[in-house]
């Protein structure tokens, strides 16, 4: 009697957490229920405890072969999330191998019912249930999410101010006409256009658009050999020619920027190329520099936005007991499986999110431990 009391008293707790569970702070949390999802692209989502009021949103989105809870553990955008009081939606691909939609012409396309519409509609769902600030929605991303984040500011230039790709490629370049496809000539670093060609195809995938578009920071590595380094200038190519800039003609080009291996391209407000020499596939996601480039923290570049100055406390009546803050450990989702490591036969082991495997890859293919060389697809295999 007493049991059953106690027994349905906590069912009724419980299904009031589970209910309550899209508000819970500071916690990877996924959202059932945001709108259309014709694609059944997942969404996760981090509410730091202390959110700005009006808080400005980063969508951050996975490389091959990652989840969003791959992608909350190994970027900083969660820690910092902390500490400015933005909202960070991390969506997940629904597709084997997960990689993204990046190649269907639905992908490709504004409203077209892929990916990239789900990823939109995660956004129109977060700035609805958080008072979010929609003039201060970013978009970021590693590898297919460098891609997918070009196609999000050619999609959806309405939604987003500011992007950040890494090793990612040109919005089109990875078209092959079926979901999810790989473009190994795009990959490889063969498809070549000019400026206005690329800058076409951008603009094609939201017809008739005349407004705002999002000021583009593209970050690649001169040693990658996952998504070859000439994909760096096509991407540059496309933004200047959709910004009205000339490819071959940055206003200021600064070497040693942000750090001795990088050199800065700088055509104008709205696009920056971040060059890496001997960077390779396994580039660094550098967080301050992109919150810099949204305009969150104070930085150089011409923003309307100023940085967050009051934060508000998470509602008392919360029913999340989390009040630690969740620290960028990056766990590692393996299950301990090192026996590799120990041979090095080679003599040579591969770190975390490094490249081990794929069509015409010649280097590490033994992952530094903890990690394991996980098959993402033929041209791809990376350390996680
Ligand atoms: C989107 O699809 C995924 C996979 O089917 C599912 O887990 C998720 O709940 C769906 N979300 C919405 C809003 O329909
Ligand atoms: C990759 O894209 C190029 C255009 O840039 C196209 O010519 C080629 O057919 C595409 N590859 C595949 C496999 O569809
Ligand atoms: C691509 O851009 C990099 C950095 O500006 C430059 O070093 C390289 O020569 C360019 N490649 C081509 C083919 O123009």
């Amino acid at each position: 009697m007493r049991l059953s009391a106690l027994t349905s008293g906590l069912l009724a707790l419980a299904s009031f957490s589970r209910a309550a569970e899209i508000i819970k702070r500071a916690a990877l949390t996924q959202v059932s229920s945001f709108g259309a999802n014709t694609s059944g692209t997942k969404m996760y989502i981090y509410v730091p405890d202390m959110l700005a009021a009006n808080p400005p949103i980063i969508v951050a989105i996975h490389y091959c072969s990652g989840t969003a809870s791959a992608y909350y553990s190994g970027s900083p955008y969660a820690r910092l999330a902390d500490q400015h009081g933005f909202i960070v939606i991390y969506p997940e691909s629904p597709y084997s191998g997960t990689c993204w939609d990046v190649s269907s012409t639905a992908a490709l396309t504004h409203d077209g019912g892929a990916d990239s519409n789900s990823i939109a509609n995660m956004v129109t769902w977060t700035i609805a249930q958080y008072k979010a600030d929609s003039s201060r929605v970013f978009v970021t991303g590693l590898s297919s999410g460098g891609m997918m984040t070009n196609v999000l500011a050619a999609t959806y230039p309405n939604m987003f101010a500011a992007a950040s790709a890494y090793a990612g490629v040109a919005a089109g370049c990875f078209y092959t006409g079926t979901t999810a496809g790989w473009n190994s000539s795009c990959s490889g670093g063969t498809s070549i256009h000019s400026q206005t060609e690329w800058a076409n195809t951008a603009l094609n995938m939201y017809p008739g658009y005349t407004g705002p578009r999002p000021r583009m920071l593209i970050n690649h590595g001169s040693a990658d050999t996952t998504i070859y380094p000439q994909n760096f200038n096509e991407t540059l190519k496309q933004w200047a020619g959709v910004f009205g800039y000339t490819y071959g003609s940055p206003q200021q080009t600064i070497a040693g920027s942000p750090s001795a291996e990088y050199t800065k391209y700088v055509y104008g407000p709205n696009l920056v190329g971040v060059y890496g020499t001997g960077v390779t596939h396994n580039i660094p996601i550098n967080g301050d520099q992109d919150l810099a480039w949204f305009g969150i923290t104070g930085s150089t570049t011409t923003s309307s936005s100023s940085a967050v100055a009051t934060l508000t406390p998470k509602p008392t009546s919360s029913t999340s007991s989390t009040t630690t803050l969740v620290t960028s450990t990056k766990v590692s989702t393996t299950s301990a499986a090192a026996s590799t490591t120990s041979a090095a036969a080679g003599g040579c082991t591969a770190a975390q999110w490094a490249q081990c495997g794929g069509s015409g890859f010649t280097g590490c293919t033994t992952c530094k431990s903890p990690y394991t060389c996980k098959f993402s697809n033929n041209w791809y295999s990376q350390c996680l």
